[in-house]
């Protein structure tokens, strides 16, 4: 469901646990610290699950009893072509199709509110939590990116046809 501000402390806590399940080994923590800070703090949060637009389509989220289990959301990038900007299962509820759904929203909602006909995604080079997952949807490796503001963290670059 799209999410609401009832749901910005779940979103949040989701977000934290993920990121450091996915990245705690292969990254510094001062820069999983300062990411997290950044992104996925209460205010950021707030504003993006009350402020919706083509660049930034909200949140969408998996709940149960009450709970915030999984948090996803994207934009568009170009006339018709959109992204996936983030993904995070509650990382002891994997491989249950949560982020199957999760992505289907986004899709769903690029494809018949924004008219998208592609769709991006980047993921850390060797995260093997989520390239599988990707790969598993069709979206296809294109190439890397070495991101100017900290180049030894490659990105792979996927996409497919939506
Ligand atoms: C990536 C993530 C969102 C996937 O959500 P999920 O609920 O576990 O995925 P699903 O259960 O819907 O899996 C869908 C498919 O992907 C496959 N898959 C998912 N993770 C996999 C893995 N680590 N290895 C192999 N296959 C995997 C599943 O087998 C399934 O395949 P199928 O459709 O052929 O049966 C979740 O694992 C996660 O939060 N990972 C850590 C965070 C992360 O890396 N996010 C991406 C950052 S860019």
């Amino acid at each position: 469901m799209k999410a609401n501000e009832s749901h910005v402390k779940g979103i949040s806590n989701i977000c934290i646990r993920g990121y450091w399940a996915t990245y705690g080994e292969t990254h510094r923590k001062d820069w999983i610290e300062r990411v997290i800070s950044e992104f996925y703090n209460h205010e950021r949060i707030l504003s993006e699950v009350t402020e919706s637009n083509r660049d930034w389509g909200g949140y969408f989220v998996a709940v149960e009893n009450g709970e915030v289990i999984g948090a996803a959301g994207g934009g568009m990038i170009d006339e018709e072509v959109g992204e996936l900007f983030v993904i995070y299962i509650d990382p002891a509820r994997r491989n249950e199709g949560i982020g199957s759904k999760l992505l289907d929203a986004v899709t769903k909602q690029q494809k018949l509110e924004y008219r998208a006909k592609e769709q991006w995604v980047s993921v850390q080079k060797g995260n093997m939590k989520g390239i599988p997952f990707y790969e598993a949807k069709g979206l296809i490796f294109k190439y890397e990116k070495a991101p100017k503001e900290n180049p030894m963290y490659i990105k792979l670059r996927h996409s497919r046809k939506i």
